[in-house]
C-alpha cells in the first residue's frame, strides 16, 4: 500500500465549466478531512463547490433530488455522451474528465433562466420546490441530448446578437410582457384547460423559438414521462411538472409551446452581469475565485481509475490478499445495499475501453460489462428489427421498468448480475432476463486469464479478484421460441419486482406444443428459487391449447413455489396464497401465446395494463376586479425555486467550525435502557461530543413538560428508532459512523404491541378517549334502540394504514450560538413557536434569548409541526455545550425510524337500515393508534368529518386511541378528516353491498337537505344548492351514466380486466382558530412594501398569497411587494401553519395591517398623485409606514364541498391497477390564487392516492423496527401512479362571505376525497370476485397494495382455463 503522505494523480473534471482538481491523499495527516474515498458528487458539490441547487434526500437513487447532468467521454468511443445522474450514488473519484453540469449552471437571475427553469415556474410546476432542480436536471439531460433543440435554444438565448439585443430591450418591459401575457392567457377563464387556451402568438420572435424547438432530433411527450420516472415530488401531483416539460414535445399542443415561448422571452433575457461564469448559465468566463483543488483524505482506501485491460488486471493484483475489494462501475449497487462496506480498495472500470464495447454479428451481439442499462436498451430496441434478435424488444420493454432513468444512466448490467451475486435475494430483472435469453458471460481474473459461461454459472464460482468482462447474446429462432418476461411492481415504476418472471417457450406455433423443454423463471419468490424445474419438466411435450396441459402445467408450478414471506417487501398478513402471482402471470403468458385461440373474454388476460400519457383539465374562476388578488400568478418564488437559487436551512453556507449531529437510536421498541457507552464514538477523530439524557440542563421532554416525549431515553424505552443520544462531529460522514459505534445495552426486552388489533388483543379496554378532545356525533335518539329497530342490521371494521409525510427536504436544523448567550435557530418547522419555547426551556435560557428564523420548508404536510421541535432542541444543546454552530440533516432512516407518520385507524361500525337505503341508525368508532404517546390524536376530527353529506338519525359517533409501541404518530395533511370520510363511506359503500343497490343511489337516499343541522359546523341553504350543483356538472360534464354502462360492459365481457367508477362526495368543515402576526412595511425610497407573517411557506403558496392581498389592499403592483422569512421578532408566538387555514388567515392578518397602512396614508393621496410621492410625503410628515396585526379566531365556520369520481382499471392476474380518469370537483370559494389552488388540489390527491394504494409500512414483529424506511421499500406515487386523465374543477360562482376575499381553504379537502381510489379498487376486485363465484361482501383495508387487490380476487388455479 502505498505511504500515508503519498498523493496519487489528481480526479480533474468541471462543473459548469469551472476545472476541479482533487487529490487522492491517502492519509488524513492528523487532520480530518471531510473529503473520504466515499464522498459523492452530491456532497462535494453542496459542501465543497457551495451549489446546493443540487439537492440530497434518500441518497439511494429513489428520489431524484440529486440529478445533475454530466458529458462523459465514452471510453469505446471517445465521443462524449450526455447523461442525467443522480449525483447522490457517484463517487468523486470517478469523475476524471466529467464536464458536470449543475442546475446553476443551466441559468440563473444573472445571465438568464434556462428555457427549463421558466416553463417549471410559468406554469405552476413547484411548490415546494425542493424537487424542482432534480427534475430540471432530469429534462435537461433529455432535452440537451436532443441536441437540436437545446443548442439552438442557447444559440437563440445567450449567444446570437441579435436576439440578445431584442432581449436586451425586452429586459426592461419584462414585467408587462408577462404581466400581458398572463392576462392575455387567464383572461378566458373557466374553459377545459384554460391555460391552453390562450390561443395568440403576439412576438415574431415566439415563433422563431417554436420553430427552434421543432429542430431536428425529437422530443416527444412519452419521453417526458419516461426520463422522470425517477423523480419523486410530494406537492405537486406531477400534473403542472409534465404540462409543463411536455411543452418541449415534438408533439406538444402548438398553442402552448407558443405562450410559454412568450414567456421565456419576457424574462429568459437579462445579460449576464459579467460576474463569475463558473458558477452560471450561458458558458460564462471563470473567474480566478473559482476553488482549482482539494485536497482528499481517503483514509485507509484506495482507489484506481485503470483505462486499459492491463491498468485493470494490474489495479486487481495489486489490492494485496486479505484486503476488501469493491468493483464499480455505475455504483448505483449502493443505492439498493447502503451498508455494503466500507472496503478497502476501490476499482472503477469506467474508463477501460473494452468494457464499453458493443460488437455485433449475425449470430451474436457482445455487450461490455461497463455497458449501462440505458445503452443496453437502446441497443435492444435496434435489434428487435433484426431476425434472431426479435425477442430483444421484450427485453428492453422490461428493462424501461428496471429502476429509474438517472440509475439506468449509470448502471451496468454486470453490476446488476453482482448485486444478486452478493444479495441472493435480489429480485434481479436483469438476471432473469439475461438467464432466460440464454447469454453467456465472459469472466476474468487478476492474471487476465477468462473464462465463459452461463449466467447460473456465474453464482456458482467464486469472484474475489475477478471482474465480468462481456456478455453474448446469441440469436434466437424467432420462428421457434417465443420469450416473454413480465415484472409485478408495487408501484408503477422506479421499484424493484414484487414478482417478476421471464419465458422461453420452444413452441410449434400451429400446434401449440412445446417442442423442447423450455425456460420458466422466477424471482421474488425466495433467496433460491430461479427455475420452475417441475413445471418446465411438464410442459416438455405438451400442447399449450390443450386444457390438461394448463391444469398441470400451474398445478406443477404451485407445487414447486414455495414464496418466502419476505416482511419487508411483501403483503404478509394477507392469509394465504391460494393462486399466488406467480400462477396469475404464468396463465397471463398462456392467454397471451394463445391470443385469439381463446375466447374473447379471456383474452385481456394476456394482455399488458396500459398507462397511457397523462392528459388532463384545470377549471377556475377569477374576479377582474380583485386583481391581483384572485389572479392565476406565477408563484412568488417559483423561479428561484427551479432554478436552484431558492435556500433551504440545509443549503445554508457552513460559519467557521461549524459541526453535524447524527442521532444514536434504540434498536428495540419495548425495554429499558441499562447502559450507555460513547467511548468508541468520542474516540473517533473528528467527533466534538456525545449527549444523552443526562446532558439535559432543561427538561428533557419536548411537546411540553407534561408530555411523555422525551428527547433522549432517561430509563423506559418507548418504540425502536427512539432517539437516545446525538453524537456531534466535524462532519455528518463521522458523526453518523460514531453513531454506530455507540455501544447500547438493554434490558427486560419484551416483544411490542404494533397494531390497534394487537392493543386490544392484549387488552379488550385499551381504547381510551381522544386526548386532544372527545368530540362526540350524537343525533337523534338512542343509536343502537334504532339500529335494533331497523329492518335490515350491518356491522364490520374497516383498517387504514399510517403514512410517512415523505417531505423532500428532512428534519433539518442550524443552531448557531451568537453574543449575549443568545442562539440563533434556523429550523425547516411548521411550528416556530414551539421550536423557540422548547429550545430556550432545553437549554435554560429567557425566551427572548432565542431567535428563531424560518424562510421556507421542502415539503411538510403535517410532518414539522412537532418534529422539528426535539432535532432543533438537540441541536440547540449540543450547539451550547460545544459553543459552536450545530447543524443538524437527518438522512431518511433515521428520519423514517425516529418519527411518526399519520396515524393508522381502525374504524368499527354498526347501521340499521331501511330497505330503501335510509339509514335508521349508526354508531361507530374510530380509533387511532397515537403510538406510545397521546399528544397528538385526531379521532375528533375524524369524528367532525363523519357526517359528511348526509342527514344523521340516530347517530352515535365517537373517537378513541390507542397506545402501541410506535413512534407517536402525529398530524398528516388532512389528519383525521380523511379517515372521517373514508369511514363513513366505506359504510355507505357496505349497506349499498348488502341491499344490493347502486352505491350511488344508497348515498341519495342519505344525503342531507336544506333543514339538516351539522352539529360541529355551520350549514346554510346555499350550501345545500352549492352540492346540488356540483353534482349535477359532474353527471352532466363527466357523463357518469354512460361512463357507468360502459364500465359494465366491459366487466361482463372480460374475465381478468375489470373496471370500476366510484364516486365519492366530501363536505369539509372549517374552523377558523389560529392567529398568526403580520407586518407590513413601506419604504419612502421607492415605495416598495416589505411583509413578514407568522404563517409559514411550506409549498401551499401562502407567500404569494399574502403578497396578492397586499398588493390589492395597497393598490400597488405585485412585484413592488417581497416577502421576507418569518421570524420570532416579527411573529413572536404565532399559531402552527396547517390546517389549511394557514394561507387564509396569515391573509387576514396582512390586510388588517394594510388597511391600516391606507388609513395613515390616506391624508397623502390626491388625484393621479403617484404612489411614491403619497409614501414619500406621508413619511416626510412622520407618519409610520409600519403596521403589525394579528388574525383571530373567528366564530364563523363554512364548508367546503368536493365530489369526485375515479375510474380504475384493475389487471385481476397480477392485482395492478390504474386510474384511468379522475375527475375531481372542489368548492374553493372565489380563489385567492387559483393555480395555487389547483397546485393544492391535484398534490392533495396524489398523496391521498399513496395512503390508500401504495404505501405501507412494515415493522419487525419482534424489535419494533420500522422496515420500510427507505425509497427502496416505502412507495410514494410516481408520475405513472397518477390519474393517466386528471381534470380538476374550482367551483365557479361560489363565494364565501367568512373567507377572505371570499375564498375557502383548499390545502387538506382534496386528500380527504381520495379513498374513491380505494372504492373504485375495491369495485374492479368485487366484479372479479363474482365472476369467481363469490357475491358476499369482504372487507378491503387501506393501503390497497398490488398484493392485497391480486389476493382479494380469490381466483383459485382451477379458474385459469382456456375455453
Ligand atoms: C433506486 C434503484 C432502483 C432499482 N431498481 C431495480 C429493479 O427494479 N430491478 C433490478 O433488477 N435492479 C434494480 N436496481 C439495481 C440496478 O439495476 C443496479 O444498481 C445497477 O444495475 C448496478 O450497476 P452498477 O454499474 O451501478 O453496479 P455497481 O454499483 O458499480 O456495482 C454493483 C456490484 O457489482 C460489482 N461489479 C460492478 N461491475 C463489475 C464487473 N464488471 N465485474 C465484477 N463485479 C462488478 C461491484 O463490485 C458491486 O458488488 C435498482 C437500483 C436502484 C439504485
Ligand atoms: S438524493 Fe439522490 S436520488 Fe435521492
Ligand atoms: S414541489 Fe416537488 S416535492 Fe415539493
Amino acid at each position: 500500500m502505498p505511504t500515508a503522505s503519498a498523493q496519487q494523480p489528481a480526479v480533474t473534471f468541471t462543473v459548469n465549466d469551472e476545472p476541479q482538481t482533487v487529490l487522492h491523499r491517502l492519509s488524513p495527516e492528523g487532520v480530518p478531512s471531510d473529503v473520504s474515498a466515499t464522498t459523492s458528487l452530491a456532497d462535494y458539490l453542496r459542501l465543497h463547490q457551495h451549489k446546493p441547487g443540487t439537492k440530497t434526500m434518500c441518497r439511494e437513487g429513489g428520489c431524484g433530488a440529486c440529478v445533475v447532468s454530466v458529458r462523459v467521454p465514452d471510453p469505446a468511443t471517445g465521443q462524449p455522451v450526455t447523461r442525467a445522474v443522480n449525483s447522490c450514488l457517484v463517487p468523486l473519484h470517478v469523475c476524471q474528465d466529467w464536464e458536470v453540469k449543475t442546475v446553476e449552471g443551466i441559468g440563473d437571475r444573472r445571465v438568464g433562466y434556462h428555457p427549463l427553469q421558466i416553463r417549471l415556474a410559468h406554469l405552476n410546476g413547484t411548490q415546494c420546490g425542493y424537487c424542482s432542480p432534480g427534475m430540471v436536471m432530469s429534462m435537461y439531460r433529455c432535452v440537451y441530448s436532443h441536441r437540436g433543440v437545446v443548442m439552438s435554444m442557447y444559440r437563440c438565448v445567450y449567444f446570437h446578437p441579435s436576439v440578445v439585443m431584442s432581449m436586451y430591450r425586452c429586459v426592461y418591459c419584462s414585467l408587462g410582457v408577462v404581466m400581458s401575457i398572463y392576462r392575455y392567457v387567464y383572461s378566458s377563464l373557466g374553459g377545459v384547460m384554460s391555460m391552453y387556451r390562450c390561443v395568440y402568438c403576439n412576438l415574431g420572435v415566439v415563433m422563431s423559438m417554436y420553430s427552434l424547438l421543432n429542430s431536428k432530433d425529437k422530443v416527444t411527450k412519452a419521453d417526458v414521462e419516461q426520463v422522470l420516472d425517477g423523480n419523486l415530488c410530494r406537492c405537486t401531483g406531477y400534473m403542472p411538472i409534465l404540462e409543463a416539460f411536455k411543452t418541449f414535445g415534438e408533439d406538444a399542443d402548438d398553442k402552448m409551446k407558443a405562450m410559454v415561448k412568450d414567456i421565456e422571452d419576457a424574462v429568459a433575457c437579462k445579460p449576464s452581469g459579467g460576474a463569475c461564469g463558473g458558477g452560471g448559465g450561458g458558458g460564462g468566463s471563470r473567474c480566478a475565485g473559482c476553488p482549482r483543488a482539494l485536497p482528499m483524505a481517503a483514509g485507509e482506501a484506495q482507489w484506481s481509475l485503470p483505462d486499459s485491460m492491463a491498468k485493470l488486471y494490474a489495479a486487481l493484483a495489486a489490492v494485496p490478499a486479505g484486503r476488501s475489494l469493491r468493483l464499480v462501475t455505475g455504483n448505483t449497487g449502493s443505492g439498493v445495499y447502503k451498508r455494503d462496506g466500507p472496503f478497502d480498495a476501490y476499482v472503477s472500470v469506467l474508463k477501460v475501453p473494452e468494457l464499453h464495447k458493443i460488437t455485433k454479428s449475425s449470430s451474436s451481439v457482445s455487450f461490455g460489462s461497463a455497458v449501462t442499462l440505458s445503452r443496453l436498451i437502446e441497443e435492444l430496441q435496434s435489434l428487435s428489427e433484426t431476425a434472431g434478435f426479435r425477442h430483444c424488444g421484450q427485453m428492453a420493454s422490461h428493462l424501461l421498468v428496471v429502476a429509474n432513468t438517472p440509475v439506468r444512466n449509470m448502471g451496468s448490467w454486470a453490476g446488476n448480475l453482482m448485486i444478486k451475486y452478493h444479495h441472493r435475494e435480489f429480485p434481479s430483472d436483469v438476471f432473469l432476463l439475461l438467464t432466460t435469453a440464454r447469454a453467456k458471460l465472459v469472466v476474468a481474473d487478476a492474471s487476465g486469464a477468462s473464462m465463459e459461461m452461463n449466467v447460473e454459472k456465474l453464482y456458482e464460482i467464486g469472484m474475489d479478484r475477478k471482474v465480468i468482462l462481456s456478455m453474448t447474446l446469441p440469436a434466437i429462432d424467432d420462428n421457434k421460441y417465443t420469450f416473454m418476461s413480465y415484472k409485478i411492481t408495487p408501484r408503477a415504476v422506479s421499484a424493484h419486482a414484487y414478482v417478476n418472471a421471464a419465458f422461453l417457450l420452444p413452441l410449434d406455433k400451429s400446434s401449440m406444443v412445446i417442442t423442447e423443454k423450455p425456460t420458466v423463471l422466477f424471482g421474488g419468490i425466495n433467496k433460491t428459487f430461479v427455475h420452475a424445474a417441475a413445471t418446465e419438466a411438464y410442459l416438455t411435450g405438451k400442447s399449450l391449447s390443450e386444457p390438461t396441459t394448463v391444469k398441470g402445467a400451474l398445478a406443477a408450478l404451485q407445487a414447486e413455489v414455495k414464496p418466502d414471506e419476505d416482511p419487508e417487501l411483501a403483503d404478509v398478513e394477507v392469509p394465504g396464497r391460494v393462486a399466488g402471482p406467480e400462477l396469475g402471470l404464468s396463465h397471463g403468458v398462456i392467454l397471451h401465446v394463445l391470443g385469439d385461440k381463446v375466447p374473447a373474454h379471456l383474452r385481456s388476460g394476456g394482455q399488458e395494463l396500459m398507462r397511457p400519457l397523462v392528459i388532463g383539465s384545470e377549471k377556475y374562476d377569477t374576479d377582474k376586479d380583485l386583481w391581483p388578488v384572485s389572479k392565476p400568478v406565477l408563484k412568488l418564488e417559483a423561479q428561484a425555486q427551479t432554478a436552484g437559487e431558492a435556500e433551504y436551512v440545509g443549503d445554508q453556507q457552513p460559519l467557521a467550525g461549524e459541526v453535524h449531529g447524527a442521532f444514536v437510536l434504540s434498536k428495540v421498541a419495548k425495554a429499558r435502557l441499562k447502559t450507555v457507552d460513547g467511548s468508541a464514538a468520542l474516540a473517533l477523530d473528528g467527533v466534538r461530543g456525545f449527549y444523552t439524557a443526562k446532558d439535559v440542563d432543561g427538561p428533557n421532554q419536548y411537546k411540553g413538560e407534561k408530555n411523555l416525549e422525551e428527547l433522549f431515553v432517561t430509563d423506559k424505552i418507548q418504540y425502536c428508532g427512539q432517539a437516545i443520544g446525538l453524537v456531534v462531529a466535524d462532519t455528518f460522514e463521522i458523526a453518523r459512523k460514531a453513531a454506530a459505534l455507540v455501544k447500547v445495552e438493554y434490558s427486560d426486552v419484551e416483544r411490542p404491541v404494533l397494531t390497534i388489533k394487537d392493543a386490544l388483543k392484549q387488552d379488550p379496554d385499551a381504547v381510551k378517549p381522544d386526548t386532544m378532545m372527545q368530540l362526540e356525533l350524537k343525533t337523534g335518539g338512542d343509536a343502537e334502540e334504532a339500529i335494533a329497530a331497523a329492518p335490515r342490521q350491518v356491522s364490520g371494521e374497516f383498517q387504514i394504514g399510517g403514512q410517512y409525510h415523505f417531505y423532500m427536504e428532512t428534519q433539518t436544523v442550524r443552531v448557531v450560538p451568537c453574543e449575549d448567550d443568545q442562539l440563533t435557530v434556523y429550523c425547516s418547522t411548521q411550528d416556530q413557536r414551539d421550536v423557540h419555547q422548547t429550545v430556550a426551556r432545553t437549554v435554560k435560557v429567557p425566551a427572548n434569548k432565542v431567535n428563531t428564523e424560518v424562510r421556507r420548508l421542502g415539503g411538510a404536510y403535517g410532518g414539522k409541526l412537532s418534529y422539528s421541535t426535539p432535532v432543533a432542541a438537540s441541536a440547540a444543546l449540543a450547539a451550547v455545550k460545544l459553543n459552536r454552530p450545530v447543524r443538524i440533516v437527518l438522512d431518511i432512516e433515521t428520519n423514517m425510524e425516529m418519527f411518526g407518520g399519520r396515524l393508522p385507524y381502525l374504524i368499527q361500525y354498526k347501521a340499521g337500515v331501511e330497505e330503501s337505503g335510509k339509514i335508521q341508525g349508526l354508531t361507530m368508532r374510530y380509533i387511532c393508534d397515537s403510538g406510545f404517546a397521546s399528544s397528538a390524536t385526531t379521532g375528533f376530527s375524524a369524528v367532525a368529518l363523519s357526517q359528511n353529506v348526509y342527514h344523521p338519525t340516530n347517530w352515535d359517533v365517537a373517537p378513541g386511541h390507542v397506545n402501541t409501541n410506535l413512534a407517536p404518530n402525529t398530524w398528516c395533511r388532512a389528519p383525521g378528516t380523511t379517515q372521517g370520510i373514508a369511514g363513513i363511506e366505506h359504510v355507505m359503500n357496505r349497506i349499498a353491498h348488502e341491499l344490493k343497490m347502486d352505491p350511488w343511489e344508497l348515498r341519495k337516499v342519505n344525503f342531507f337537505t336544506p333543514e339538516t343541522k351539522f352539529p360541529m359546523s355551520a350549514s346554510s341553504e346555499w350550501d345545500h344548492t352549492v352540492f346540488k350543483l356540483m353534482v349535477d356538472e359532474m353527471f352532466s360534464e363527466a357523463d357518469i351514466e354512460a361512463r357507468k354502462a360502459a364500465v359494465s360492459k366491459f366487466n361482463r365481457e372480460n374475465r381478468w380486466r375489470k373496471r370500476a367508477l366510484s364516486l365519492l362526495p366530501m363536505r369539509y368543515p372549517v374552523h377558523l382558530w389560529a392567529k398568526y402576526p403580520a407586518l407590513v412595511s413601506i419604504y419612502d425610497a421607492d415605495g416598495t412594501v416589505v411583509v413578514s407573517v407568522g404563517g409559514i411557506e411550506m409549498g401551499q403558496g401562502l407567500n404569494t398569497k399574502v403578497a396578492q392581498v397586499c398588493a390589492y389592499e395597497l393598490g400597488v403592483p405585485l412585484d413592488m411587494v417581497a416577502v421576507k422569512p418569518s421570524n420570532n421578532l416579527v411573529s413572536p408566538n404565532p399559531s402552527p401553519t396547517g390546517g389549511s387555514i394557514g394561507s387564509e388567515m396569515t391573509c387576514m392578518a396582512v390586510h388588517e395591517a394594510c388597511q391600516e397602512l391606507r388609513a395613515r396614508l390616506k391624508p397623502f393621496q390626491g388625484e393621479d398623485k403617484a404612489w411614491v410621492r403619497v409614501v414619500s410625503d406621508a413619511s416626510s410628515a412622520q407618519v409610520n409606514l409600519t403596521a403589525h396585526s394579528m388574525s383571530r379566531r373567528k366564530s364563523q365556520t363554512y364548508s367546503v364541498f368536493g365530489l369526485t369520481a375515479a375510474e380504475l382499471e384493475l389487471d385481476v392476474l397480477t392485482g395492478e391497477s390504474c386510474v384511468r380518469r379522475l375527475d375531481l370537483y372542489e368548492d374553493a370559494g372565489q380563489a385567492l390564487s387559483p393555480l395555487i389552488d389547483i397546485g393544492q388540489a391535484e398534490g392533495a390527491f396524489v398523496m391521498g392516492m399513496g395512503l390508500f394504494l401504495t404505501e405501507r409500512h412494515r415493522f419487525d414483529v419482534e424489535t419494533g423496527r420500522r422496515l420500510t424506511n427507505r425509497t427502496w421499500n416505502y412507495y410514494v406515487p410516481t408520475l405513472k401512479d397518477i390519474p393517466r386523465d386528471f381534470r380538476v374543477k374550482l367551483l365557479k360562482n361560489n363565494k364565501n362571505e367568512i373567507g377572505i376575499f371570499n375564498s375557502k381553504a383548499t390545502g387538506e379537502p382534496p386528500l380527504c376525497m381520495t379513498s374513491v381510489c380505494l372504492f373504485a379498487l375495491q369495485e374492479a376486485v368485487a366484479s372479479a370476485r363474482r365472476d369467481a363465484g363469490h357475491t358476499d361482501w369482504f372487507d378491503f383495508d387501506a393501503p390497497g397494495t398490488v398484493e392485497r387487490a391480486q389476493m382479494a380476487c380469490a381466483s383459485t388455479p382451477d379458474m385459469f382455463v382456456i375455453a
